[in-house]
């Protein structure tokens, strides 16, 4: 089975807004992967954070790509936007998504990658009909909206299926988890056959970030080694 390097994505939702940049220096200084930004629009969840003028600034203060996790209604309205500011991946959520095979062509048209998000009651198949052309499936390990939030143990069950699934008709697809991710559930969820590990409050509500991101890599990679 192909696997793909493993990846820590750490939210900026759960950094220090006033000290961004150096926020995200000292998670890309420790070897994180991605950037992971959550937008929300306080409609399709109940809290609003931040848009666009965020990731146009992120995009100049680092060489990591910035993961864009739209929690919004309509998100294709504001692909294009995005994309210009310097998103490298775009995620929609399947749903707010009516459309969603448009929307995920509208991605790949900005030369962006596309991934479809899941809320914890959205059964893995909804997306049977799109997993040949998505770059990510992320799977939300709580109900979207805030950081800091306690991870639902019954969503393990979908990462199982959807790499049961990526290695039955051989899709490219990376598995991300997001929501409540800490490094007590790291090697279960790597083990279950996440890539990507997304992670706010167990990164940067710690006393120090970089040390955090190490470890959480480190517990992921010993857990792969112990994969059968
Ligand atoms: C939740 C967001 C997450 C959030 C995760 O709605 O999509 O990315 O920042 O935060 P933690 O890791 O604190 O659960
Ligand atoms: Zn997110």
């Amino acid at each position: 089975m192909t696997r793909r390097p493993l990846e820590i994505a750490p939210s900026i939702l759960a950094a220090n807004f006033a000290v961004l940049g150096e926020e995200v220096r000292a998670v890309e200084a420790a070897g994180a992967a991605v950037i992971h930004v959550d937008v929300m629009d306080g409609h399709f969840v109940p809290n609003i954070s931040i848009g666009v003028p965020i990731v146009a600034s992120l995009s100049k203060a680092t060489r990591l790509p910035l993961d864009v996790h739209l929690m919004i209604e309509r998100p294709g309205d504001f692909v294009e936007a995005f994309a210009k500011a310097g998103a490298h991946r775009i995620l929609v959520h399947q749903e707010a998504t009516v459309h969603l095979d448009r929307v995920i062509a509208l991605i790949h048209e900005q030369n962006c990658e596309a991934g479809v998000a899941l809320n914890p009651a959205t059964p893995v198949a909804m997306l049977k009909e799109v997993l040949d052309r998505v770059e990510t499936v992320l799977v939300m390990t709580v109900n979207p909206g805030f950081g800091g939030q306690k991870f639902i143990p019954q969503t393990v069950d979908k990462i199982r299926e959807l790499r049961d699934i990526r290695s039955r008709y051989d899709y490219g697809f990376r598995i991300g988890v997001d929501g409540g991710v800490t490094l007590e559930n790291t090697a279960e969820l790597v083990t279950a056959g996440v890539d990507t590990l997304v992670a706010g409050t167990s990164i940067f509500h710690t006393k120090d970030p970089g040390a955090a991101v190490r470890q959480m890599k480190q517990y992921a990679s010993d857990a792969i080694s112990q994969r059968v």
